[in-house]
């Protein structure tokens, strides 16, 4: 995720700019970039690595006349954070500048074209290929070569171009990556979010997928890929800059939650090829190196060690390999005894957790090669690992994880599916199977995303409860413990995560009708076990919340309240089956007035001890 803003009008383009990138900041924040046309067609660029107040120290002295100009805070996903990155990127002869957002799925190939074109390049992103197909493509008319370049494209995008012949022109067009026009007085932006021109103007005209759009003057066009012109009018807005920044959602958390089917899908996007092979890169897809591993062991904290807990399942059935999951802070002080025919997997959301970063250089002191699996691009771990693979959610404000937790699945499940391809262990048959279910899961979690009513009145029926236990058996065990862990940070209200065989051996003498018992129970192998722990939690007077799979009608007979979730192969469950709990966790705690974005005692980043 990144933040593209453009603006074009009879006002100075720079504090406009910056005013809005400022408004974009939380989208991304590892780099920063500014570009302004003078009347006569001559520019200024100015990109930094880092934050924009980097940027802003220094533009301080510097003059950048122009009424015209675009500009980028960037969330790195193809490239490191640094100057040869940062956005707008240029052509080759520094004609037309690009910032965008989203990520170009067939990038490799379009780049490798463009090289044997005679292209040069001056940066590792996708970005940059997007300059070059619009200077191809480039007769005289921005807004038609922009439409000729993004047909080639494949993948999200969202762009904002100016060209240094067409001085007072701002073309920008977009594909699954929002993008908001904003109609001033003779003015216009063009921005990921609205809160970047709100103080200016509260008339935003939302644009499709596949559409694009001309502003010059007092004229503002919108064509589909065809060049059909499209009729739209503006709207009002009528949110505050708070509301705004949060996309109309009240919480980030709450936006976060429904930007997973995004997420997920972003993450999976670089690691397929458009054959449906998986393609990433690193130590870890020598075919030597795979054959003679002898286990995995997982290091991680909090959510990201439950991603590890469900990702032993994947690697141990995929792709038949041993594996160890551990939590960061426990393993750097045990000594454990380690072998070069092991592979340590690092999972940190960001990267700079004190006790996995530890975890990270215990092993490599042992000489265990480590993978990092991270979502924030350059991070310490990134630095240290020796291989890096990212999830792509994007940066997450609120301190709950939710998207980094869904997009980690997403990666781990491919890594298990890679390994299982190389070790022989998955037929062809299967592989297809586990493929095409898994880049179903967007679609699914959307579905789950469409029906939250009954979540929402499920709360409201049990947020007076001080105690919940969660239960779940199998995949859907770690399922447990992160619904436990999302009501208790960020309501307060005790929570425990279960696997539902050991309630036998202990925790079933808390059971009365004060301690609604939540099971995670969709229909696979586990089902009929899992039935009868429900039935024994029922004849102890607990109430019971079932997520459920939507073919399951028996469930209701034992359940009091059910919710439900489509049905997909037993392994990739878990980031379905979260997002009831997740949400079951936000609505109690708006209910009991908890901040659920920065709840109490909690850091988004834990780089202490
Ligand atoms: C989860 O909601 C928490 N924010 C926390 O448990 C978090 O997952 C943990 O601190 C690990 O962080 P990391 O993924 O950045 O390493």
């Amino acid at each position: 995720m990144c933040g593209i803003f453009g603006y074009t009008g009879n006002r100075e383009a720079k504090e406009i700019l910056l005013h809005g990138l400022r408004r974009l900041e939380y989208r991304g924040y590892d780099s920063a970039g500014i570009c302004v046309i003078g009347e006569n067609g001559d520019f200024k660029r100015l990109r930094v690595r880092g934050n924009l107040d980097i940027l802003e120290n220094h533009l301080a002295n510097q003059v950048m006349p122009g009424k015209i100009g675009i500009a980028h805070t960037r969330w790195a996903t193809h490239g490191a954070p640094s100057e040869q990155n940062a956005h707008p990127h240029s052509d080759c002869h520094e004609n037309l500048f690009v910032v965008h957002n989203g990520i170009i799925e067939n990038f490799s190939q379009l780049r490798g074209e463009l090289l044997e074109r005679g292209h040069e390049f001056s940066s590792e992103t996708d970005t940059e290929i997007i300059a070059h197909l619009i200077e191809e493509k480039y007769e005289g008319d921005l807004s038609v070569a922009v439409r000729e370049a993004i047909r080639q494209l494949e993948g999200s995008f969202a762009i904002a171009v100016v060209h240094r012949g067409e001085p007072e022109t701002l073309v920008a067009a977009r594909r699954e990556s929002p993008l908001v026009i904003g109609v001033g007085t003779d003015e216009w932006f063009v921005a990921s979010a609205v809160p970047a021109f709100l103080s200016m103007t509260r008339k935003v005209i939302f644009l499709e997928d596949n559409e694009i759009v001309t502003v010059c003057g007092k004229s503002l066009r919108i064509t589909d890929l065809d060049g059909v012109e499209i009729e739209r009018k503006p709207q009002e807005i009528t949110w505050d800059l708070d509301a705004a920044e949060k996309s109309g959602y009240e919480d980030f958390m709450l936006k976060e939650i429904f930007e997973q089917p995004r997420a997920f899908m972003d993450t999976l996007a670089d690691k397929f090829s458009r054959e449906g092979e998986i393609s990433i890169e690193g130590f870890f897809s020598n075919k030597d190196y795979v054959m003679s591993l002898r286990r995995i062991v997982i290091v991680a904290c909090g959510t990201s060690y439950h991603a590890g807990l469900i990702s032993r399942y994947l690697f141990e059935q995929w792709a038949k390999v041993p594996v160890e999951v551990e939590i960061a802070s426990e393993f750097r002080y045990r000594g454990a005894v380690l072998s070069e025919q092991d592979l340590i997997i690092a999972i940190s959301q960001s990267g700079e957790t004190a006790d996995t970063l530890a975890s990270v250089r215990e092993a490599k002191a042992a000489k265990v090669p480590v993978i990092a699996l991270v979502n924030v691009v350059g991070s310490q771990m990134t630095r240290e690992a020796d291989s890096v693979i990212y999830t792509h959610a994007g940066p997450e404000i609120g301190v709950a994880a939710t998207k980094t937790f869904t997009s980690q699945m997403a990666a781990l499940a491919v890594l298990a599916l890679h390994f299982g391809r190389i070790r022989d262990a998955l037929s062809d048959g299967k592989y297809g199977v586990i493929a095409e279910a898994l880049r179903g899961i967007p679609v699914l979690m959307k579905d789950v995303l469409a029906d939250i009513e009954p979540i929402a009145e499920c709360a409201q029926e049990y947020s007076h409860c001080e105690n919940f236990l969660f239960l779940g058996r199998g995949i859907s065990y770690p399922v447990a413990l992160e619904g436990a862990l999302k009501l208790k940070e960020i309501s307060y209200i005790h929570a425990e995560g279960y696997p539902a065989g050991e309630m036998k051996h202990g925790p079933i003498a808390l059971l009365d009708r004060r301690v609604p018992v939540v099971a995670v129970v969709t229909r696979d192998s586990l089902y009929e076990k899992m039935v009868s722990n429900i039935e024994e939690v029922k004849a102890r007077g607990a109430p019971v919340i079932a997520i459920a799979s939507t073919g399951d009608p028996d469930i209701e007979k034992v359940c009091d309240r059910v919710l439900r979730v489509p049905e997909t192969i037993e392994l990739l469950s878990p980031p379905l089956t979260v997002i009831p709990l997740q949400l079951l966790a936000y609505h109690i705690a708006k209910i009991r007035g908890c901040n659920v974005d920065q709840p109490r005692n909690l850091a988004k980043t834990v780089t202490v001890e």
